[in-house]
């Protein structure tokens, strides 16, 4: 039997003068292309007119609107193939303002907002400025940041009226700068989304979906306001355990909600990022390609990884989620695997 084959698109892969440069794929995980190697049939092409699937793989922070452009416009003619993560949904993941607008409007919980446009930004100062105190005055905690940046960058926790201003200003020189090469980067207000738990920890979970599968999650959990997984030091531990416990019990219950998230944007691969309110998921964000720390070499800091590793013959049992997001390879076998049946089901003729 032929093998099915499967071509990488991305900033600088699949379209223009890069279709005649063979390359890395963009954003590459760790064992991942080890992980392809092992599936029987499927394998990596380097012509886009012998693949049955795509898979855009452009970081998304480094994305400028004319890549997307010409990416468009390399698959505007493909309708036969598999597309995981169509550049088309771009803005609707990489825009976390066109992902809080889709997830309300059908329904799904995502934190309050006011994404502001250039034209206010720039023109009507004062007046964004007040619609932002108004929004401070309701939630009495906010984040302001652009709506389309990672890793904590330019996002700010807004505990005090006065602070407002300034960190608006910073904002405003950011913006004129990055809507350059990004046109749809605005400034928004976010709701903070207070722990539901009594004591000051809070959690963090991501769900890593394909298709309507799901590969493997964590929780993670830490008492600093804004942090993500690698913030986390082995006095977290204890805590970390519990909650990727007690996660495995919701789970099953929110699982359609967490596929339609990914979906209604237009993806089909992602890890999804929210909060846990009365037991409901809270949307922040949605990585198209999950990837980060955990995806290199494990969770929190040093100690805490070696703390993983060695308590693996104990602990696997209660949190076989970590295991098995950490033995990469068999990972992305599986994901790759789960992505060879799925076009051999719903496309093969
Ligand atoms: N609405 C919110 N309420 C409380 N904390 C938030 C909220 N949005 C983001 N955070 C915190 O900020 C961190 C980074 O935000 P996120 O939207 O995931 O952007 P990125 O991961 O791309 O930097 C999150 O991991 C979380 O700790
Ligand atoms: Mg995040």
């Amino acid at each position: 039997m032929e093998k099915n084959k499967l071509y990488f698109l991305g900033r600088k892969q699949g379209y223009s003068i890069h279709k005649f440069i063979p390359s890395k794929v963009e954003n590459r995980r760790k064992d991942e292309i080890n992980g392809l190697n092992e599936v029987n049939n499927l394998e990596r092409t380097h012509f886009i007119n012998k693949a049955n699937i795509l898979f855009f793989r452009n970081k998304p922070e480094k994305t400028t609107d004319l890549q997307v452009k010409l990416l468009s416009k390399r698959i505007s003619k493909i309708d036969s193939k598999l597309i995981i993560n169509n550049i088309k949904s771009f803005y609707n993941y990489d825009s976390k303002d066109r992902s809080f607008k889709i997830w309300k409007e059908n329904n799904l919980l995502c934190p309050d907002y006011i994404a502001f446009s250039n034209e206010e930004i720039n023109n009507d100062t004062n007046t964004t400025i007040d619609r932002l105190y108004d929004f401070y005055k309701k939630y009495k905690k906010i984040i302001i940041r652009t709506n389309n940046e990672t890793g904590s960058n330019g996002l700010y926790i807004i505990e005090n009226k006065k602070d407002i201003p300034e960190i608006f200003h910073k904002l405003i020189l950011r913006v004129n700068e990055k809507i350059k090469n990004a046109k749809d980067t605005k400034i928004m207000c976010v709701e903070y989304i207070e722990n539901s738990s009594k004591n000051e920890y809070n959690e963090l979970y991501r769900v890593h979906i394909i298709f309507d599968q799901i590969l493997s999650y964590y929780v993670a959990t830490s008492n600093k306001k804004e942090f993500h997984q690698a913030d986390m030091s082995v006095n977290d531990i204890d805590r970390f355990i519990e909650v990727n416990k007690k996660f495995q019990k919701i789970l099953p219950s929110i699982k359609n909600k967490l596929i339609s998230a990914i979906k209604l944007l237009g993806n089909n691969i992602g890890g999804i990022e929210f909060f846990l309110v009365n037991n409901e998921p809270c949307f922040i964000e949605l990585n198209p390609m999950w990837g980060g720390p955990a995806s290199r070499t494990g969770f929190g800091n040093n100690k805490m990884k070696d703390y993983i590793k060695s308590n693996k013959p104990t602990l696997y049992k209660q949190i076989p989620n970590i295991y098995n997001w950490l033995d990469y390879k068999n990972y992305y076998k599986n994901m790759y695997m789960t992505i060879a049946k799925y076009y051999q089901d719903n496309f093969k003729k």
